[in-house]
């Protein structure tokens, strides 16, 4: 059930989009009974509901999660009743399980205990329950002397003495379909909301014996309303992210601090993770890694060994193997360093592919380079590949040295072990093996220093 606006959420946004640990909330759903074993997934949606299929479409592959509309929210009785259509090739022993996409916590394994008990339960139905840790609006279950499941009357229906009932409904369920296609025509809005109920399923299955309920705990079942509960859930998702890389055998020394999205993977054993680690989108990050102090990783791999210091910030680049890198590196998009490179304090890349063992160890702009194995990138050095209208490219053949403070205006081209003297602009091809020099000839002016204090100090005694 996915068709809300999230009202309270006050976004231009579905509430459903909003990110749990860089994964959309129906993201982690679907994930969540796909991995439960679901044979389909169907995604009821209503409010902006072609923003939501094309993130189920990115996301999971276009068509592979079948879409129900539900137009108008008439409630959530309702909102299945717009699914069956699309359930109506299944066969009527087959168990629907019934998901909030606005509760990303609920575990896969909670799916697959929940789906069990209903295939085990006469009445072909069992649910979720739970005493929140607060005062919720929540459902109510009502009980009769024996402990059977009569009903469940929602908050806003609830008298008194049945909002003094602790358990309440944490609102997923699994039903026999033959059981809800005969009973989700028997509810009626006849209530405080004026809505069509699914929880009034509960009480046509007392009639069958009393459905299943299963207690969890508050925090897995939680869902989000506003950005206060979304901070709630995101800390819990983080948590537990971290918790199962540190199992894998991953350190982080400050597990609180440390940021690593839902769909990053894998990360290597002994890998090491310091404190304001950010790692997003599709990153991985090999075995033995070093990953410092506040660095900012996404959609990038790091390789087995890479030693990176802390504040380095990577976009959509691959770090290689035993690389060092750092502190405060920018790889930004189609950035490649090979094994065994050095990328040093302040030094920017952008297309640029560093060839195994060459070294670019402080203050340099690499934008559509290729540079070649074991090349020296002197301090300072620029690549200026943009004239205003055009990206050109430069090409750092193998062993090749440029000396500090050069600029290579691109298109150029280095050849194979050549030499860049320092302070050199050079605009055109480099012959391999060669020195190019475009600096000014070096004068020194005999006793000029001496000769300018002196002149200077004079004229300004004569003035005071
Ligand atoms: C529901 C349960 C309540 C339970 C609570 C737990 C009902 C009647 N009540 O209440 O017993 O304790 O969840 O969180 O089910 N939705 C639709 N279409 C609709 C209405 C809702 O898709 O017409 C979706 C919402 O987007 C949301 C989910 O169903 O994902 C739950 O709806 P919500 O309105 O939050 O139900 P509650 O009133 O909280
Ligand atoms: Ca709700």
């Amino acid at each position: 059930m996915a068709a809300g606006m999230g009202t309270r959420m006050k976004s231009e946004k579905p509430k459903v989009l909003h990110a749990v640990a860089g994964r959309s909330m129906i993201g982690w759903v679907i994930t969540a009974a796909q991995t439960a074993g679901a044979k389909r997934v169907v995604a009821i949606l209503g409010h902006k509901a072609d923003v939501v299929k094309a993130e189920l479409d990115a996301r999971f592959g276009a068509g592979k999660i079948d879409i129900a509309i539900q137009a108008e929210q008439r409630g959530t009785g309702h909102a299945v009743m717009c699914a069956l259509p699309a359930l109506a090739n299944e066969a009527d022993d087959r168990i629907v399980v019934i998901l909030s996409g606005d509760a990303p916590l609920l575990r896969a394994e909670r799916i697959a205990q929940l789906t069990a008990a209903c295939a085990a339960n006469p009445a072909g139905m069992a649910l979720l329950s739970t005493v929140p840790d607060r005062d919720m609006p929540y459902g109510r279950l009502v009980r009769d002397a024996s402990g059977k499941l009569m009903r469940i009357v929602e908050h806003a229906d609830a008298s008194a003495d049945e909002r003094a009932i602790r358990d309440t409904n944490a609102g997923f369920y699994a039903v026999r379909l033959a059981h809800l296609r005969a009973d989700l025509n028997t509810i009626k809005a006849d209530n405080a909301k004026g809505e069509l109920y699914l929880t009034d399923l509960v009480a046509r299955a007392a009639l069958r014996g009393g459905a299943t309920s299963i207690d969890v705990p508050f925090a897995e079942v939680s869902g989000v309303n506003d950005r206060v509960d979304l901070a709630t859930v995101d800390l819990a998702a983080r948590r537990r992210i971290n918790e199962a890389w540190m199992r894998e055998g991953v350190t982080m020394i400050d597990a609180e601090r440390t940021f690593i999205d839902a769909d990053v993977g894998p990360i290597g054993r002994d890998t090491w993770i310091g404190p304001g680690v950010c790692i997003r989108g599709k990153s991985s990050i090999g075995e033995g890694a070093h990953i410092d102090t506040g660095c900012v990783i996404v959609d990038t791999t790091v390789a087995d060994g890479a030693y990176v210091k802390p504040y380095s910030v990577f976009s959509e680049s691959v770090i290689g193997p035993r690389t060092h890198i750092g502190p405060f590196t920018h790889c930004r998009p189609g950035t490649q360093v090979d094994e065994g490179a050095h990328l040093g304090n302040f030094v920017e890349t952008k297309k640029t592919h560093l060839m195994a063992g060459a070294k670019a160890n402080h203050l340099a702009y690499l934008g559509d380079a290729s540079i070649g194995a074991k090349v020296n990138i002197g301090a300072g050095t620029i690549t200026c590949n943009y004239d205003g209208f055009n990206k050109h490219k430069t090409t750092i053949e193998a062993g090749a040295f440029i000396g500090s403070d050069s600029q290579l205006v691109a298109p150029v081209t280095v050849g194979r072990d050549a030499f860049v003297g320092s302070g050199s602009t050079i605009t055109n091809d480099v012959p391999r093996g060669s020195l190019a020099l475009t600096r000014v000839k070096q004068v020194n002016i005999e006793g000029w220093a001496d000769r300018f204090r002196e002149a200077n100090a004079k004229r300004k005694k004569a003035s005071e």
